[in-house]
């Protein structure tokens, strides 16, 4: 029966884990999926998720069917960490929200949601360049996929002018995906100003804006100030969808925890999307995972716990803000590495955007055995004190070819 089917290509991420899980070098290094990693290069359960998770395993929980939008406490809690409590849509009961696979599955009930009932248009643009799978995520979901100018590589930085040129020039009430922070995978962010002028436009051009916020708290290290574009734009008025993960500020990749949100005109409205939305997830997967969402909520309900794990997102943004610092220093001063390298110090989040080209990437896998994804992104916390000098040592020698 599947004589016809065509092989198809590696994930352009993942596949890289399975890449580099085959090489057997002593020196590899993997920098390829945006998962943190410790300073000895060990994946970092964080002691608020290890607490959190005693604790709910101490009330010896049932394995029950979650509701099919999930658990209730857990996704009242997310909404809150996202919108502030502050923000009017959720003083008035106007949130609707819904337990998700993690981020990528916020992104695709909110894909699939939008081209079911969002009237008025079925484009959605993507910056460019954006995270990998946001384009078969939202082609799956039924929406057609266009992009806006977003990165300019002469100054490794924002193209705000093509940006906002290119938002002006959507058709009227087109669906636009902004990263809330942290973008994936230049770590290119606006300024709260830029932010305050890509609202004005989006009001004007009357588009729908959808965040995808997979990195709160990563990129300050506050989960509050990262919010400040999301919150920005509710309290300009606008109505938002917005993806919550929380793989990588808890930490809870595998246990797939996200959230997916819509702010809606009234209680009466958000319950009618509400219906929907179960309409929608029922035939995808039925109702989302217990364990993690349990544990996330735990955090988030309980002051001691929570206030552990900001300080412990704080550790995780602070010790890639240093590493960050270290490539720069070592390329810069060390190795006397040709190029400018300030940009691997202004970037923001997981990621750094290094520059390097798909050939240069290539070689590194090759001959150095360091891993990242081919658009010459890596992901900052692979690093440590360990591999760092031969990471740039690599670097420096792909450089001068
Ligand atoms: C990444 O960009 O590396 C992460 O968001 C992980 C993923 O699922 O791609």
């Amino acid at each position: 029966a599947w004589a016809a089917v065509p092989a198809g290509p590696p994930d352009p991420i993942l596949g890289i884990s399975e890449a580099f899980k085959a090489d057997k070098d002593p020196r590899k290094i993997n920098l390829g999926v945006g998962a943190y990693r410790d300073e000895h290069g060990k994946p970092y359960i964080l002691g608020s998720v290890k607490k959190a998770e005693e604790l709910v395993n101490s009330t010896n929980p049932d394995k029950e069917y979650l509701p099919i939008t999930g658990l209730p406490e857990f996704t009242r809690n997310a909404a809150l960490l996202a919108y502030g409590e502050d923000s009017a849509p959720l003083k008035n009961g106007a949130v609707a929200v819904t337990q998700s696979i993690s981020g990528t599955g916020a992104l695709r009930i909110g894909g699939a949601f939008l081209a079911r009932h969002y009237p008025h248009s079925k484009t959605i643009y993507l910056p460019v360049p954006s995270w990998g799978n946001h384009t078969p995520v939202f082609r799956d979901s039924g929406l057609e996929v266009r992009g806006y100018r977003y990165y300019d590589k002469n100054t490794i930085g924002l193209d705000f002018e093509g940006l906002k040129a290119d938002l002006r020039a959507a058709p009227e009430h087109s669906i636009i995906l902004l990263h809330a922070c942290a973008h994936n995978p230049t770590g290119v962010d606006p300024t709260l100003e830029q932010w305050a002028e890509i609202s004005d436009i989006v009001k004007e051009r009357k588009l729908f804006p959808f965040f995808d916020m997979a990195y709160q708290g990563f990129a300050s290290g506050s989960t509050s100030r990262d919010a400040a574009a999301v919150r920005h734009f509710v309290a300009e008025g606008h109505q938002i969808a917005l993806a919550q993960s929380f793989a990588k500020n808890m930490g809870l990749y595998g246990e797939r925890v996200g959230a997916f949100s819509i702010t809606t005109k009234d209680a009466e409205e958000k319950a009618r999307v509400d219906s929907q939305l179960k309409i929608v997830i029922r035939p995808m997967y039925s109702n989302p995972p217990l364990h993690g969402a349990r544990i996330a909520n735990t955090i988030l309900s309980a002051p001691s716990l929570y206030a552990q794990w900001e300080g412990e997102v704080k550790g995780m943004a602070d010790r890639i803000i240093n590493l960050r610092d270290e490539v720069y220093n070592h390329l810069t001063h060390d190795l006397k590495t040709p190029g400018e390298w300030s940009h691997i110090k202004k970037q923001i989040g997981m990621f750094s955007f290094t520059g390097l080209k798909p050939e240069q990437t290539r070689a590194l896998a090759e001959k150095a055995h360091i891993y990242m994804t081919t658009d010459g992104r890596i992901s900052m916390a692979g690093l440590n004190s360990g591999n760092i000098g031969y990471f740039a040592e690599s670097i420096d020698a792909a450089v001068r070819g």
